[in-house]
């Protein structure tokens, strides 16, 4: 199967497709792109790409402005809809609790598995490409690329429209 790239070149289905001139692509530090009808967002973020699913595993958030920082040791995208947690590297949420059971209780860390579907990045004479994952196993972010999530998320934007 074969897939056209932004310029309408051909490439083979699931990559690496071409997302961009690495200068253009570290400006925007952000760059969403739909590669084989898969919204995926493109990350530039401390020397380093990464590519995600564009939509939050949980309830679909758009992933594009969250913010980014470092816990518990590993690089974390911020959904800005309800604040869960994911690595950049992995697609894995985690979250800080305390757990009751323990005198005193003192918070930590926990993980609530590998979630996000996310892609690997790589660079050719300063031409990015994402080969999408290939991993036939089913990350919760799946949900929100296939029809029935693309609804889910167009509902829950108009709530939030009449909302505001
Ligand atoms: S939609 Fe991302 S935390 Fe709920």
């Amino acid at each position: 199967m074969w897939d056209r790239d932004m310029e309408g070149k051909e490439q083979p289905a699931g990559g690496p497709h071409f997302v961009g001139k690495k200068d253009e692509l570290i400006e925007a530090k952000r760059s969403f792109r739909t590669l084989e009808g898969r919204d995926v967002l493109v990350i530039y973020h401390q020397g380093v790409f990464y590519a995600m699913d564009s939509y939050c595993y949980h309830a679909g958030g758009s992933l594009e402005n969250g913010d980014i920082e470092e816990l518990n040791g590993k690089l974390c995208i911020i959904c800005p809809k309800h604040k869960y947690k994911i690595s950049l590297a992995n697609g894995e949420c985690i979250y800080k609790a305390t757990d009751p059971r323990q005198t005193p209780p003192v918070p930590r860390w926990y993980s609530k598995g590998v979630k996000q579907r996310v892609h690997s990045v790589t660079e050719t004479n300063g031409d990015v490409y994402v080969t999408l994952s290939g991993d036939t196993g089913w990350f919760e972010s799946d949900y929100y690329q296939g029809e029935k999530g693309k609804v889910e998320r167009a509902r829950a934007e108009e709530a939030e429209q009449e909302k505001s």
